[in-house]
């Protein structure tokens, strides 16, 4: 891996990407909308910036050209199929055999075999119902843009972030195929600790086609899910 691009780098997940990438030695390109640049400022010199919104598949076309993966931020934000048209660029012009990474949450299921709280569940219901009053946020379509993920060919990894936080890196998070599972069950990651589990899923074949949900490794139920396998 040599070079990547940071599909939704000014974001506060994007940004701690970007620092992951330098510090692997990786040459990083980011994408963010034109007012967002200056959010990039720290990185000045040491990334090349591509203006524009993540979605302008020209856009898209001129900042995967030539790497090796791709970190793509999914959002539901507004109501034009912003999160469809950002991962149908990159499925479109990522170079074949790049490692495609995808963020999103654990709202997203791939087989529908997740098993989630309520309260999860209550929480989506009304961001779908308010987003669709204020045409702010588009639950749905970030649930179609993951969908045209997993029936690609490409080599992706959909990474599901649980509830996340700031704070200082743990490690590596921990992950399930299936909310549900009780080692995820404390339902927080560091943001910083995400970015680094989608960072390293560029150089892990192992997680090649699949969707997995995360959990910092510091968190009750991860260390808990530890002694158990010790036992
Ligand atoms: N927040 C959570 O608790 C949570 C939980 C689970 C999973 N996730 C996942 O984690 C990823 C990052 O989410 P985050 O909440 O931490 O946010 P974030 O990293 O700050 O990213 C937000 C992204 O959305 C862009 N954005 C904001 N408003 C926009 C608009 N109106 N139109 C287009 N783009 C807009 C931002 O670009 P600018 O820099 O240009 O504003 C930025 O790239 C997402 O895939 C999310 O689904 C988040």
């Amino acid at each position: 891996m040599q070079k990547v691009c940071i599909v939704g780098a000014s974001g506060k997940l994007g940004r701690y990407m970007v620092q992951h990438a330098l510090d692997r030695g990786y040459q990083v390109v980011g994408v963010c909308r034109e007012r967002s640049v200056g959010k990039l400022d720290a990185f000045r010199g040491h990334i090349t910036i591509i203006p524009g919104f993540t979605n302008d598949r020209a856009v898209i076309q001129q900042a995967v050209a030539g790497c090796d993966g791709v970190l793509a931020v999914l959002v539901p934000w507004g109501a034009n199929h912003y999160a469809t048209g950002t991962a149908q660029a990159v499925l479109d012009y990522a170079r074949p055999g790049a490692r495609l990474i995808f963020s999103c949450g654990w709202h997203i299921t791939r087989d529908g075999q997740d098993v989630y709280p309520a309260s999860l569940k209550r929480e989506e219901v009304l961001a779908r119902w308010l987003g669709r009053l204020t045409r702010m946020v588009d639950i749905d379509d970030q649930i179609a843009a993951c969908r045209r993920v997993f029936t690609s060919d490409a080599r992706w990894t959909v990474v599901r972030g649980s509830d996340l936080e700031e704070g200082e890196s743990q490690g590596l998070p921990v992950w399930s195929r299936h909310v549900g599972d009780p080692i995820l069950t404390s339902n927080l990651t560091r943001r910083v600790d995400y970015a680094l589990f989608m960072v390293a899923a560029l150089e892990n074949d192992t997680l090649v086609h699949e969707a997995p949900a995360i959990v910092g490794c510091q968190t009750p139920s991860a260390l808990a899910a530890g002694r158990a396998m010790r036992a």
